[in-house]
């Protein structure tokens, strides 16, 4: 479908002369007379991709338009024609949300640069919407995004073993969600007015690891001043989420076997006996079933900890799902398409927690609202043809403009292997046009 334009203007000529230039283009052109007549055709649900008006007019004139549209919500880019350029206009029509303004006498290339970026601008923006509503309908578990089938089915599987209390066992690789799933499993179930509390096996030497996880008695090794309790006690009536299960020692395994039996052990160092309830999840990227065959895991823990399994997929085995953790993890700023796309295409052996962190970066690096190709780490956007960066762009709309004309062209120019009659032909501007904007950017072939 082509886009549609509506162009606002009193005087038949200007009318004339300017639905010709965007026709000629492809653009579907719709005129009004004024203001009035404009908001009316808006307001009765037809959909517009940009709207071109003059300031002047009968009625309702350009600005009293442009405010009411944006006090509607509408979203909708406007570019403002002004015959009577005062700076302040100008300065008007930016701050009542107008995407651009153009003087009069202008250059139809001019008309057609600035409707052009407005549109694609508007899909961008409507994509985005897109993507959060989309947010906002499907997942169903607390801060974890996958509408990917295998996701969704993950999703369901979660909700149902909530409910129950049979030990789970969580496998994935690296940065795949692991923890984020038994969180969700913690908060889905009856137990999540107690505590879930999470313990990375492969982080602490045996000694320290079974004092934490079962507690000492005061004397009970050196250093043990007082006695305390450990994560089982403290987490009882909750969950205790054993991370990287497969860093455990045997002793510690065979410790571990006893809780998971018949819910009792022993602080470090003392005699009692300890009972308590606690639903137990573990998570490894490990392959357990190696382990045991190497006998470095009890094979009678594996069937304990593994009542029911769970198996993450990759990152990208699920590219579906990227654009959708993108946006969780850009917002409220918003990616260009392209760079979107380089996210989309990437490998991720880091999986989500490596596309995090990249867009974390992305957005600390890029003042502006619009993550684009330069601000991905090199790594991922090789490839992908493109100027260094220019990081102009900050608060003020002059500047935001100036950096966005100048990669556009760069980026174009590039794609067309320096070619400036094809790069200008395929911007829908002059050649010459093309060679003083590249003039005045200094850009070299
Ligand atoms: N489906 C998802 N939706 C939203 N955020 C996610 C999702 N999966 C993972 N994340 C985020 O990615 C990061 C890594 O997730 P998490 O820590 O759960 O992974 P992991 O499998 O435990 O990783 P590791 O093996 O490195 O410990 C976290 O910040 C988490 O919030
Ligand atoms: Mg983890």
């Amino acid at each position: 479908m082509n886009p549609r334009i509506m162009v606002v203007d009193d005087e038949p000529n200007m009318q004339k002369t300017l639905s010709g230039i965007l026709h000629q283009q492809g653009y579907d052109v719709t005129v009004c007379g004024d203001g009035k007549e404009a908001i009316e055709i808006l307001d009765t649900e037809e959909q517009f991709n940009l709207i071109i008006t003059d300031i002047k007019m009968p009625c309702i004139d350009g600005m009293t338009m442009l405010s009411t549209i944006r006090k509607k919500n509408k979203e909708i880019p406007v570019i403002i024609i002004t015959g009577h350029a005062t700076v302040d206009s100008a300065i008007d029509a930016v701050k009542l949300g107008a995407y651009d303004y153009i003087r009069k006498p202008y250059m139809p290339d001019q008309i057609l640069f600035s409707a052009r970026r407005a549109i694609e601008h508007e899909k961008l923006v409507s994509e985005n919407l897109y993507l959060h509503d989309q947010l906002k309908g499907k997942f169903q578990l607390k801060g974890l995004i996958g509408n990917n089938k295998k996701m969704q089915e993950i999703c369901q599987l979660v909700q149902k073993v909530s409910k129950a209390n049979a030990a789970i066992l969580i496998r994935g690789e690296s940065g795949t969600g692991k923890e984020l799933i038994a969180n969700a499993i913690h908060y889905n179930s009856q137990r999540n007015k107690n505590k879930f509390l999470a313990i990375n096996c492969g982080a602490l030497p045996e000694n320290l690891l079974e004092s934490e996880l079962f507690g000492h008695e005061k004397g009970a090794f050196t250093g043990a001043i007082n006695s305390r309790i450990g994560i089982f006690e403290t987490a009882d009536k909750g969950t205790v989420f054993l991370d990287e299960i497969g860093d455990l020692s045997l002793t510690t395994q065979m410790k571990l076997l006893r809780v998971l039996q018949d819910g009792k052990f022993r602080r470090v160092g003392g005699t009692r006996q300890i009972k308590v309830n606690v639903r137990i999840i573990s998570a490894t990227n490990k392959n357990l079933k190696d382990l045991i065959k190497e006998g470095l895991f009890r094979e009678d823990l594996y069937y304990r900890i593994n009542v029911i399994a769970i198996d993450l997929p990759l990152l990208k085995e699920r590219k579906d799902d990227i654009p959708l953790l993108v946006k969780h993890f850009l917002a409220p700023k918003r990616i260009s398409s392209e760079a979107m796309n380089l996210l989309v295409n990437f490998d991720w052996p880091g999986n989500v927690r490596e596309l995090e962190n990249v867009i974390e970066r992305a957005v600390a690096l890029r003042e502006g609202n619009c993550i684009l190709p330069e601000d991905l780490p090199e790594y991922i956007s090789a490839g992908a043809g493109l100027a260094p960066a220019s990081k102009i762009a900050g608060e003020n709309f002059h500047e935001a403009r100036i950096t966005f004309e100048r990669d556009f062209l760069i980026n174009i120019l590039k794609k067309a292997s320096g070619n400036i009659s094809l790069a200008s032909k395929r911007a829908g501007i002059s050649r010459r046009h093309f060679y003083e904007k590249m003039k005045l950017y200094g850009i070299k072939r």
